[in-house]
């Protein structure tokens, strides 16, 4: 059976640190949608590592790592990733790439791009996401056996990308020459080819393998819930499914192999990019959650936008994610505070409301105000009964507005700064 781990609100909850303590019970840790736009940062000891593209299982020597093919490559992010463990000989049969995963190219980077500097921006991270799965549900797209493949099927292929950069340069968008735009893609194939081909394989078969042979897998979201494609803040979201119904397309595994649901979520609300955001406070309170939670993007280096907790984004998502237990991330960046503002429903068209519309940008938020524990600190405790009061009421207090149990708290950066309740492994 595989567990799953999901983001609960705008993406940066903290999936890659849980991943990272829960990786020694697993044997198999999966990324299964969405790219290098995606980044854990996880700390261990003095080093800190960034990850985009490879699971943060990366980091748990015993464990093997697999991008599923609901992900999206780009070959040169996933290469430069590598290096950071050691390269291509230290990840052989630790890491597998799925055959079945499409490949970013020059030319959709140039297009998110392109597309970024209109009007209605979305304010994406420039990676290509967008544009790399729109040729995959367009049925255009190039995936991990083109690049296996290449040397043998070089024609082929280079001719469907003549056909692909032809029809965007058509519509005037893109600034390089058509010559350009396939030269750049054929050498990040060709480069692609001599280094990953010996890691691309059918992923979906080793999974199931793993699971009849009884091995633990984890399966890893990427970015939040309300980033997903059909339930996040459309148009101002990524173009995958994030939520849990989309760990079974991203790879291969089906609805009953998964056992259990985790949800990840901060103590606050964080967003990068345009689009709705309710409790976003663009003052002192916003202010100091940056500067205390360090709330810059690890893929873009942005300031993300920061305010309250929203309890109906939370529950609305663990409802969409059937979230069983949920770790709550970041309690110590609201040590010091004197009372903290949840969300706990929105003024909508005239009248109050306690779900998320599909037109969230025109809900305010209504809130409860709670006490802070000020003057006492949450930083770095490990056990549940250590922190302060307050801080055990707040946490009971979200429990109650979201309706699941919250079984980890993360109470700084560190590996070691977590606090398991009731049973840890979910
Ligand atoms: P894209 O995924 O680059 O197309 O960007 C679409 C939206 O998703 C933008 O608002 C991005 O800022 C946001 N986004 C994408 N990946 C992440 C992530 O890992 N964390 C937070 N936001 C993200």
């Amino acid at each position: 059976m595989a567990d799953l781990i999901v983001g609960i609100q705008w993406g940066d909850e903290g999936k890659g640190k849980i991943v990272d303590v829960l990786a020694k019970d697993y044997d198999y840790i999966v990324r299964y949608q969405g790219g290098h736009n995606a980044g854990h940062t996880i700390v261990v000891g003095d080093k800190k590592y960034a990850l985009h593209l490879i699971p943060s299982g990366i980091l748990t020597s015993h464990c093997i790592n697999i991008i599923g093919n609901g992900v999206v490559i780009e070959p040169s992010a996933l290469i430069e990733e590598m290096r950071q463990f050691g390269g291509e000989q230290a990840l052989l049969g630790r890491l597998f790439i799925s055959d079945r995963a499409h490949i970013i190219l020059p030319f959709h980077q140039e297009l998110d791009s392109s597309l970024e500097r209109a009007a209605n921006a979305i304010g994406t991270t420039k990676k290509g996401i967008g544009p790399c799965y729109t040729d995959k549900i367009a049925r255009i797209g190039l995936r991990a056996c083109d690049v296996r493949n290449f040397p043998a099927q070089r024609e082929s292929i280079i001719a469907r990308l003549q056909e692909r950069v032809r029809t965007l340069k058509e519509s005037n968008i893109l600034d390089s020459s058509l010559e350009e735009l396939v030269q750049a893609s054929i050498s990040s194939l060709e480069s692609a080819h001599t280094i990953l081909s010996p890691f691309i394989t059918d992923t979906t078969s080793l999974l199931w393998e793993a699971q009849a042979q009884g091995k633990r897998i984890l399966l890893e979201g990427a970015q939040g819930s309300m980033l997903d494609i059909d339930h996040g803040t459309y148009p101002f979201v990524t173009s995958s499914t994030t939520i849990a119904a989309g760990s079974c397309a991203g790879s291969g595994l089906a609805p009953r192999d998964i056992a259990s649901v985790l949800g990840i979520m901060k103590a606050y609300c964080t967003r990068v990019g345009h689009g709705p955001f309710p409790t976003e406070d663009g003052k002192e309170f916003g202010a100091l959650l940056c500067e205390k939670g360090a709330e810059f993007g690890t893929t873009t280096g942005r300031k993300r936008r920061c305010g309250g907790f929203d309890a109906l984004a939370a529950r609305y998502a663990c409802r969409l994610n059937g979230c069983d237990k949920i770790a709550l991330m970041k309690l110590d960046v609201l040590d010091g505070l004197e009372e903290i503002a949840v969300c706990v429903a929105y003024q909508y068209q005239g009248r109050k409301i306690t779900y998320v519309p599909s037109d969230l940008e025109n809900a305010t938020p209504i809130y409860e105000i709670l006490p802070g524990w000020a003057g006492e600190s949450s930083k770095g405790v490990k056990s549940y009964d250590a922190l302060p009061t307050n801080a055990k009421a707040y946490i009971a207090r979200l429990e109650e507005l979201v309706g699941v149990k919250i079984a980890m708290i993360s109470t700084g950066a560190e590996r070691s700064e977590i606090i398991y309740r009731y049973d840890c492994a979910i």
